[in-house]
């Protein structure tokens, strides 16, 4: 995205660390919500269909009751869905600036997709609310057959539109989270930078491993998280039937330990194809505490199992969220590691950068003298009157074909006139005390 990294400015280290530090705090917000999002859409889609196709309404109802729970509302959507992602765009673009990679430009598909999915997600999640609506009216027997007949039709597409837009949500989210999955990959695996192509990019193996561990993690935090919601949040959802309090936990301990039983195998997995230059102790540390939490959450789950008990439904869900959390440092990490080059190019652009915008740069050669005149010396001198030091119609012209004694000058002034303070030594390299004299003796007025 030339756009965006044209916007951007060379960073120092330090602000490069930092950004890094950020980076980890959008990435908080944003993977654990879209994770339960697309795990709860998943989930509310299976379960809607299995209802509708066996006329079961404990499906239907947990279709409807998870998706509801899981996406909170429409400003939490845009709060952890939409603003963190592009906020982890901007940080990435500076972090690769200048870097020929295509990152920035998988991560805006990413994002555009992800909008989409959202909206349509949460048309689905209002639209089954809707369907409550509907039901109710139908329940009050309306004796006019006129606004019964309008209320089947509206009934009718409110259906088709529910099924629709979940469906169509569901997919639009899966291919974003495996751009979005591809380009953060690509970011550690600096070596492919270059000649990257965006299929061959998600079919690769290193990208399909990592997508797989992240819907088993998703799978997992969801599971935790309906489990959190139902037997957990404000004491735990009231009037319930027991046989749907039963068949909630039992299906979601099923997900939630299916689902994290994989995840062990996936992160050792990807944890060895790191680039070695990506690896480092702190990201074996991180990777150890994701696989010891995991264990923990095992723990948990087997003593809800075999207790027949929701009472540890909190700590798998907080567990759960951990190891995430442990994961998305293990991976910023290695990137961090991966990208240090990267960094050190980023930190010698700011210097020289810098050095541009004091005038001691290498790049100021590229300057012409006049525009170095105005950033060095115009504050106190001017051509035709005295400022701190004299006019220069006044005292260039005995330098008249005497150029080298006039950059002698510049460079290093010695006192000349006792009607004026000493001038102060500008510090100049030769090529812009020799810019700047050529442009004096070209533009005093001779008298
Ligand atoms: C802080 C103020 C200051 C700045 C900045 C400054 N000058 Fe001066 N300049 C002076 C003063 C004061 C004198 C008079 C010194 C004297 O006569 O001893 C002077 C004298 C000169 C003279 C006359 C020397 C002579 O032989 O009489 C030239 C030429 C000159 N400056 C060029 C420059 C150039 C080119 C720059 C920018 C690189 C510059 N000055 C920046 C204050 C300044």
């Amino acid at each position: 995205m030339e756009f965006i990294d044209s916007l951007v400015l060379p960073q120092s280290s330090e602000h490069i660390e930092l950004l890094h530090y950020m980076l980890m705090l959008v990435l908080f917000l944003f993977i654990p919500f879209i994770s339960i999002i697309f795990g709860g859409t998943t989930l509310s889609l299976y379960f809607r269909k299995k209802g509708i196709d066996e006329n079961n309404h404990i499906y239907l109802k947990f279709a409807k009751d998870i998706i509801e729970m899981l996406t909170i509302n429409k400003s939490i959507g845009i709060i952890l869905g939409i603003v963190p992602l592009l906020t982890a765009i901007l940080v990435y673009a500076q972090l690769l600036h200048t870097a020929k990679v295509s990152v920035i430009s998988y991560l805006t598909i990413s994002f555009f997709l992800t909008i989409i999915s959202i909206i349509l997600i949460y048309t689905y999640r209002y639209s089954l609310s809707f369907k409550n609506i509907f039901d109710s009216i139908k329940d009050q027997d309306s004796n006019d057959p006129e606004l019964k007949e309008e209320i089947k039709k509206f009934k009718k597409g409110n259906q088709s539109l529910s099924s629709k837009s979940g469906m169509y949500g569901h997919i639009f989210l899966f291919i974003s989270l495996w751009i979005f999955i591809a380009a953060v990959t690509l970011a550690t695996y600096t070596s492919d930078w270059g000649n990257e192509n965006l299929f061959s990019l998600l079919f690769s193996w290193k990208v399909l491993s990592r997508f797989i561990h992240f819907i088993a993690a998703a799978f997992a935090l969801t599971g935790g998280a309906i489990l959190f919601g139902f037997f957990y949040w404000e004491g735990g959802r009231k009037n319930l039937s027991d046989d749907y309090k039963d068949f909630v936990r039992r299906i979601s301990i099923r997900i939630t330990l299916t689902a994290s039983l994989f995840q062990p195998l996936f992160l050792l997995l990807n944890l060895f194809a790191l680039p070695n230059e990506a690896l480092s102790a702190s990201v074996f540390g991180y990777s150890f505490l994701a696989l010891f939490l995991l264990f923990l959450a095992y723990h948990y789950l087997y003593a809800m199992i075999k207790q027949s008990t929701s009472r540890f439904s909190g700590h798998v869900f907080y567990v759960l969220l951990f190891t995430l959390l442990a994961l998305i440092i293990k991976d910023q990490l290695a990137m961090g590691n991966a990208t240090v080059k990267q960094s050190v190019i980023l930190n010698a652009q700011f210097v020289k950068y810098l050095a541009e915008l004091k005038g001691t740069g290498e790049g100021a050669e590229k300057l012409s003298g006049e525009e170095i005149y105005q950033v060095r010396c115009s504050s106190c001198h001017a051509f035709d009157r005295r400022i701190v030091g004299p006019p220069h119609n006044e005292v260039v012209p005995k330098y008249e074909g005497k150029k080298e004694q006039l950059v002698a000058f510049i460079r290093n002034p010695i006192k000349v006139n006792p009607a004026y303070p000493p001038m102060p030594n500008p510090g100049l390299k030769p090529a812009e005390a020799d810019a700047i004299a050529t442009y004096l003796l070209d533009h005093f007025k001779k008298k």
